[in-house]
């Protein structure tokens, strides 16, 4: 792996992550996407702009996707996946919770991996083969064993949230665990079981830019992400699920189970 790829990752978060700071003490300029829950704010579309140009600069040729449409196919086996704002909803309501969220993939797999909250200043990288860091130190998943005893966390869709299940499951898992959080930055979330804050995590519908980087961030710090079938995570597939290893069989059981109840019907 060359390391000028999490280098160069590193620092456009960084640098990203002073805008979203500057944007978060003006008065916000909030957009609707379709509806009224999908925002979009000037500090979404300003850090977008930038770390693609960034890109640009350092890897002219490589593909970027990136969340507010800015990015660009090319050829090139080598493709970026750039959340500018992970958190929007956060941010547009002044709760600190929101991050930018940048990974590189070749083919598919992630290769390197920053995760950064600039309102406490939280960096979280990896590099495939290399561990998963948060602020420079090296990091690991909890080795909390049983469900019973997990800290877990979900979100939930901004798009189509009638139609979404997951209140089933934030019901059952609320009730087998210590508890679930809800957050609001599906990135951050990854990040928080990759460095063992949480145990595990779930959520339906989320996109190549949400989870690209945590994903990485997780498998680096030994833990385990998958469908509810067991089978290995896809990039943008219909759910996820990325534990510490220890409770993932445990959660993907009940898990399936309860898909299988509200698929049943009657
Ligand atoms: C959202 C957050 C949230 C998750 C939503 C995502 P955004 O991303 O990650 O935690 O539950 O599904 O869309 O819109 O803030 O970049
Ligand atoms: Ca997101
Ligand atoms: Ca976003």
């Amino acid at each position: 792996m060359r390391k000028d790829y999490l280098q160069a990752a590193v620092e456009i978060a960084q640098e990203a992550g002073k805008i979203l700071i500057e944007e978060f003490s003006r008065p916000l300029d909030i957009r609707y996407k379709g509806d009224e829950v999908d925002l979009v704010t000037q500090a979404d579309k300003r850090s977008e702009q930038y770390i693609v140009s960034r890109i640009n600069e350092f890897f002219p040729g490589h593909a970027i996707t990136a969340e507010e449409g800015t990015g660009q196919d090319t050829a090139s086996e080598f493709r970026w996946h750039v959340d500018p704002l992970d958190g929007t909803t956060n941010f547009a309501h002044h709760y600190p919770c929101f991050c930018v969220s940048i990974a590189l993939a070749q083919r598919g797999t992630p290769l390197a991996a920053a995760i950064f909250n600039p309102y406490y200043n939280e960096l979280y990288t990896a590099a495939r083969g290399e561990g998963a860091t948060f602020n420079g130190k090296n990091i690991g998943v909890s080795k909390v064993a049983t469900l019973s005893t997990s800290l877990l966390c979900t979100g939930f869709p901004v798009r189509n949230r009638r139609l979404s299940p997951n209140l089933q499951y934030y019901g059952e898992f609320t009730q087998q665990t210590h508890g679930v959080r809800r957050d609001g930055s599906a990135a951050l979330d990854l990040a928080c079981v990759a460095s063992g804050r949480f145990d595990g995590f779930w959520e339906f519908g989320l996109n190549k830019w949400d989870v690209a980087a945590g994903v990485l961030l997780i498998e680096e710090a030994g833990g385990k992400v998958s469908d509810f079938e067991g089978k290995p995570y896809q990039l943008g597939g219909p759910v996820i699920l990325a534990t510490n290893g220890l409770i993932h069989e445990e959660m993907r059981k009940v898990a399936l189970q309860i898909y299988r109840r509200t698929r049943t019907p009657g």
